[in-house]
């Protein structure tokens, strides 16, 4: 997809993916908007919005005609959009945006019927944000792009994800690792894929200002595999990269489905949504629109490189 030469206003841009994002928008101006910018961020390409917060930034300060991206929870942003789009139409004016791109989660499919009450009201936060959303931009009569993507994983600059980060962890830390015989699909997908997803919508939207209809898109990596693959996929990589990391060498066990289920049982009493997590293990949370389709690209198989080898020490804000 050719670029625009839109401004972008770029929200969570201190997530691996939208390190990733900024990587692949270099050249291109670029606001990012948060509450922390990216180490080495210029200032005066920074605008201060704390999604949470009570303040909205003077129209002033908005880049004229932008693309917003967000990689920031959608239930922030959408009640925010729907403040300053209500808060400009006092003053006679308009939501300065050509388009809205923005990230909500394959959760509102896949933990829709979930056991545990945590992950069924998760899923009603993000429908409900993304039914704001989309009322804004209706009424705004801007082009909304809501992405939900499955399992992010990967390292942009000095941000990495932390779902893989963590698997890699426990694998260095235990001899051995129990898993259920039969593990439900997966379909990862790298931050740079996602941020690449986004940009292309973003660049798409604007081009086409008559598709004003909202599109909500699950979104995943090219590759669908097994749970068990994946581990073992990041086991490979892991020996590759460095033969003496402990993840690389870590049994991997595979149990009789009801062994399997016992073991986790002491789980559930403590916390039900860990025992879901792990149930999870053997469902399938894949058939997403692999991204290659998307961008019209070649598929890239699992995993896509960088990786994260270390779960952040850090908070992802943290500058
Ligand atoms: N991780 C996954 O596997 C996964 C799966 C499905 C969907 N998603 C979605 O994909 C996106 C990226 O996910 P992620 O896990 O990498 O990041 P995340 O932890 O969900 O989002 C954190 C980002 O949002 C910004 N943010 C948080 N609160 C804010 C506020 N009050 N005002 C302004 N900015 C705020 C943070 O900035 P600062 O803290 O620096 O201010 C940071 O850049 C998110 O929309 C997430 O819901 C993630």
């Amino acid at each position: 997809m050719k670029e625009t030469s839109h401004p972008i206003l770029l929200f969570g841009a201190t997530t691996a993916t939208g390190s990733a994002f900024l990587e692949l928008a270099a050249g291109r101006p670029v606001v990012v908007a948060g509450r922390r910018h990216p180490p080495g961020w210029l200032e005066d390409r920074f605008l201060s919005i704390d999604l949470n917060g009570a303040s909205l930034p003077s129209p002033e300060a908005l880049p004229e005609n932008a693309l917003l991206v967000s990689f920031a929870p959608i239930w922030l942003l959408a009640p925010f959009l729907a403040t300053l789009h209500n808060s400009l139409g006092g003053q006679g004016r308009r939501l300065p945006l050509a388009a809205v791109v923005a990230c909500s989660s394959s959760s509102v499919i896949t933990k829709r019927f979930a056991a545990n009450r945590e992950d069924r009201r998760l899923v009603e936060r993000l429908l409900r944000a993304e039914e704001s959303l989309e009322a804004t931009c209706a009424k705004a009569a801007i082009p909304c792009r809501i992405l939900r993507p499955t399992l992010i994983y990967g390292q942009a600059r000095d941000r990495g994800d932390q779902n893989l980060s963590r698997l890699v962890q426990m694998m260095r830390r235990l001899p051995l690792l129990p898993l259920p015989a039969e593990t439900g699909q997966r379909q990862p997908i790298h931050g740079r894929q996602l941020a690449a997803a986004a940009l292309h919508l973003a660049d798409g939207a604007a081009r086409d200002p008559a598709e004003t209809a909202s599109l909500r898109i699950a979104i995943g990596g090219d590759e669908t595999l097994s749970y068990t693959t994946l581990l073992q996929r990041l086991q490979q990589a892991a020996r590759q990269r460095d033969p003496q990391d402990r993840a690389g060498h870590c049994r991997l066990l595979p149990l009789p489905p009801g062994i399997f289920h016992l073991l986790a049982a002491p789980l559930l009493p403590i916390s039900a949504k860990g025992f879901e997590a792990v149930l999870r293990m053997e469902a399938n949370l894949a058939g997403f629109t692999p991204v290659h389709s998307l961008l019209g690209t070649e598929p890239e198989p699992f995993p896509v490189a960088p990786l994260a080898w270390h779960p952040p020490t850090r908070s992802p804000g943290e500058s």
